[in-house]
């Protein structure tokens, strides 16, 4: 889907279908004034209740009258839900070209929030399928443009939002693909198809060269190459500048390994490499947007599955610090891998850490859809990402760190313990994750109720690409 810009009026454009919010006690626009719409709010059929949708043809176009609510209400997520609703109405129609009049007097972030919506409601995940059913959702077509009209340029806005939102379908096509195809390996070829990215990757044997044998354990038992795929972003030119690193979890299947999990919801575990997926997306969108900044992507790529060689409750694993890990479950597989990619990074030099990853079924519990987890060492660190979420829609709770959970994952027979039981699991991750980020200023993102399934509306089913947005947002705050 492309987006442009325009200052011309929606009846100007080549739009098919025009876009008009009605904001709560506030009339049609001024200048739709000529169109006859008002009919339709007289006759109560368009209304200002939110995403309230009314369609009618006026002058050889279609209309779409979406109720925006109140006006102290309408922030941008309020705005991307609006767009979805918008989209849905507008695909059924058969619309090509849509124009969203930008609402009057709104932050230009609005424009951003339109657009992305609209190139996320238009994401179809339809490989799979071999067609030929009347199934209205196995059709073919949808929208080819969306256009924001304002009184004022809201291009750079507009751009924004088209790459990011793209950058976010491409997070979720991969979280989407099967664990069957998208192995480690493919994983990595499509890392290596961003534009404007070095991209360099290290299989089984550079690991173990590294001493990276908390990664590898998780690797062991998976006939598919495990795959640290390191991608690089210079966007500084000769300036240099800090070096943020994004740190992956990309377990392409989650199994448990011995620690079996149960046979209902495992297909799910497919989705266990979406802190990857948000990492790539969120690159692929730095470097199209060219943004001032340094960055350092790792992501840990590996299944958790089980052969002869897999790894067993009880064997103690060396990480690439040093530290020593005896493994007594085999489903607290994201801190093995994310434990060697973290220490990655410190090695690199980065400045600072956010590592992101669906860890723990417990923060699923605690915070569901609506947020994800956040721990952090660094207050400066926490209050951008909170920011960034904030501005993204990707909401992030703070959650707390203290040195009884660190004290926790001390083990018997080795340094640490993978996992201490139930007890508050996602906060003893984040302890152990800790650990291995040294003094750099460090921030862990547990997303593992928001990656897939997230019940928003731009999202619907499947992969929803949680932490692009954030990322895009935290690199973009951060020039
Ligand atoms: N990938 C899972 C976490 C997960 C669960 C993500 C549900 C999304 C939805 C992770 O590897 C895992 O299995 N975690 C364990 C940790 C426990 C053994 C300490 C968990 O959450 O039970
Ligand atoms: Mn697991
Ligand atoms: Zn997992």
């Amino acid at each position: 889907m492309r987006a442009t810009a325009t200052t011309d009026a929606p009846l100007a454009t080549d739009a098919d279908t025009i876009v008009v919010g009605l904001i709560e006690d506030e009339g049609i626009p001024h200048d739709l004034q000529g169109a006859p719409l008002g009919a339709l709010v007289q006759a109560g059929e368009a209304r200002t209740a939110f995403r309230h949708l009314a369609v009618t043809h006026v002058q050889g176009r279609r209309f779409v009258l979406v109720g925006l609510g109140r006006r102290e209400e309408l922030d941008a997520e309020r705005a991307r839900r609006a767009a979805a609703a918008v989209h849905g109405r507008a695909k059924e129609l058969g619309t090509r070209v849509l124009c969203w009049e930008l609402p009057h007097k709104v932050d230009d972030a609005l424009a951003a929030a339109l657009v992305e919506a609209t190139v996320l409601a238009g994401y179809r995940f339809d490989r799979y399928r071999s067609g030929g059913s009347d199934d209205e959702d196995d059709q073919p077509g949808g929208i080819d443009e969306v256009i924001v009209s304002a009184h004022h340029d809201v291009a750079e806005t507009v751009h924004r939002g088209v790459v990011g939102g793209r950058a976010q379908n491409l997070a979720r096509e991969l979280q989407d693909t099967p664990a069957n195809d998208l192995t480690p390996v493919a994983l990595g070829e499509r890392a290596r198809e961003l534009a404007g990215i070095d991209v360099e990757i290290l299989g089984r044997d550079a690991m173990a060269e590294l001493g990276m044998g908390a990664f590898l354990a998780v690797a062991a038992g998976s006939e598919e190459e495990p795959q640290l795929i390191i991608a690089r972003y210079d966007g500084t030119g000769d300036a240099g500048g800090p070096l943020l690193a994004l740190v992956g979890k990309a377990v392409t299947h989650d199994t448990g390994g011995y620690s079996i999990k149960p046979a209902a919801g495992m297909q799910e575990m497919k989705f266990d490499m979406s802190g990857g997926a948000a990492v790539l997306g969120a690159l692929q969108a730095i470097a199209a947007l060219q943004l001032p900044v340094r960055v350092l992507a790792v992501v840990g790529a590996t299944e958790n599955t089980i052969n002869g060689r897999a790894v067993k409750p009880g064997d103690i694993v060396r990480a690439m610090t040093g530290t020593t890990i005896e493994v007594n479950n085999t489903d607290a597989e994201g801190r093995l891998v994310l434990c060697d990619c973290i220490a990655y990074a410190v090695e690199q030099g980065a400045d600072r850490i956010v590592d992101i990853a669906t860890l723990t079924g417990g923060i699923v519990t605690a915070l569901g859809s609506t947020y994800a987890g956040l721990f952090a060492t660094d207050d400066a660190l926490a209050a951008e990402l909170t920011a960034a979420g904030e501005t993204s829609g990707e909401l992030l709770w703070r959650m707390p760190l203290h040195r009884e959970y660190e004290d926790q994952m001390k083990g018997t027979y080795a340094d640490l313990v993978n996992s201490a039981g139930r007890k508050a699991h996602p906060i003893q991750g984040a302890a152990f994750l800790k650990r291995f980020a040294g003094d750099v200023p460090w921030a862990h993102l547990d997303i593992a109720g928001t990656a897939w399934d997230t019940g928003r509306p731009y999202v619907g089913k499947g992969g929803a690409g949680f932490g692009v947005r954030l990322l895009l947002e935290l690199a973009r705050a951060n020039r």
